[in-house]
């Protein structure tokens, strides 16, 4: 069994000093070999790697809050969909920090877990703005006058900071590791949900380096963009792995300046658009539920029937990445998917897990 949480540093080992991830996660996440589904299935369960609260935001954070303590940001600042899960996650980090969070909301198609979310953003004390819509989140956050003060970091939504990219260039190599040791088998393909995009760019690098052959499908969960702002879509990927790839360039003057075109985009998952259900991910939340996963609409539900189509499609050994929590709620919690859209939380819920404002 692979025990280095941070196999990265091995390839590059100046690079630790510069980027300095905090640990957050419990790593590496187990994989599972989903013979239900079929012989060549396998799952990369980052849904558990922290007791709290999993998923990818978890990975990311590493990165992103080594960044923030550099820093010595005493808030942090982002915008968000109402029931974001970089919101749950970034909200528990700062708590665990005793760093403050803002963040300006905007509306999103409701369901279970969106509920969840909210009452989670909520419990782990999190300062809420809300705000009407997409636009008027993104200009709070963009010109909210709290800019010119150094101890504020404003961090993009999805927690998708350059930074986080390194996360999964490390997860994908830990993944190669586990295969190495014969804890899985070795996958050809990848499949993953993509919203801004720095997972898949970190998966692409990391197979580069250490998967040879190995694609990555990235599954869309947002529109490619709204307005003149781009939100999901294979250039902001390969912007993301561009700066990384240069960053690692510096790193080790042995790395080739073109890397592998190993990312195949799937946009026909995204039915109605962000966390709007279809035929294929609502089939795929009840297929996952049969081997134990959790998965959720906006993200992993799309992604799980891609993955799951791709299984008949091809006999090469195919390996799912969970990126969605599945940590038990905390006890307060354990009816928040009741809460309705437009009710307010409870007194318990809200006011009094409201923390006092940093003097
Ligand atoms: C569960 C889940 N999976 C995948 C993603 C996409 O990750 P990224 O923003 O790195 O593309 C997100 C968030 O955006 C998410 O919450």
């Amino acid at each position: 069994m692979a025990t280095n949480r941070w196999p990265l540093f091995d390839y590059f080992p100046s690079l630790a000093r510069s980027l300095n991830p905090i640990a957050l996660c419990n790593g590496p996440t187990p994989v599972m070999h989903a013979q239900s589904l079929s012989e060549n299935a396998w799952i990369k369960c980052d849904d558990v790697c922290a007791e709290q609260y999993g998923g990818n935001k978890i990975r990311k954070l590493e990165f992103v809050f080594a960044e923030i303590k550099r820093s010595r940001a005493e808030r942090v600042i982002t915008f968000a969909p109402s029931g974001s899960n970089a919101a749950v996650a970034t909200a528990m980090v700062c708590q665990q920090q005793d760093i403050d969070f803002d963040v300006y909301t905007f509306p999103q198609p409701n369901s279970a877990s969106v509920c969840t979310n909210r009452a989670l953003i909520d419990h782990y004390q999190a300062n809420v703005l809300p705000r009407s819509n997409f636009l008027s989140a993104l200009s709070s956050w963009a010109f909210t006058l709290q800019r010119l003060n150094p101890k504020n970091y404003f961090m993009y939504p999805g927690c998708s900071q350059q930074s986080a990219v390194f996360a999964y260039i490390n997860a994908a190599i830990e993944l190669s590791l586990q295969a190495e040791s014969g804890e899985c088998a070795m996958p050809k393909d990848i499949v993953v949900a993509t919203g801004s995009g720095t997972t898949v760019a970190g998966l692409s690098i990391g197979a580069a380096l250490a998967l040879p052959g190995c694609t990555i499908h990235a599954v869309q969960s947002a529109r490619t963009s709204l307005g003149p702002i781009d939100v999901c879509s294979l250039e902001g990927v390969k912007r993301f792995r561009q700066r990384a790839w240069k960053t690692l360039k510096h790193h080790s003057k042995k790395l080739s300046t073109r890397h592998d075109e190993n990312i195949v985009w799937h946009d026909s998952y995204l039915g109605g658009g962000y966390g709007a259900d279809t035929l294929k991910s609502k089939f795929a939340l009840e297929r996952g539920k049969t081997i134990g996963l959790s998965l959720d609409p906006t993200y992993t539900g799309k992604s799980f029937a891609a993955f799951c189509d791709l299984l008949t499609k091809s006999d090469d050994t195919a390996l799912f990445w969970n990126t969605h929590s599945s940590a038990p709620l905390p006890e307060n919690l354990k009816h928040a998917h009741l809460i309705r859209s437009g009710v307010p939380l409870t007194p318990s819920l809200s006011s009094a897990n409201a923390r006092a404002p940093r003097m």
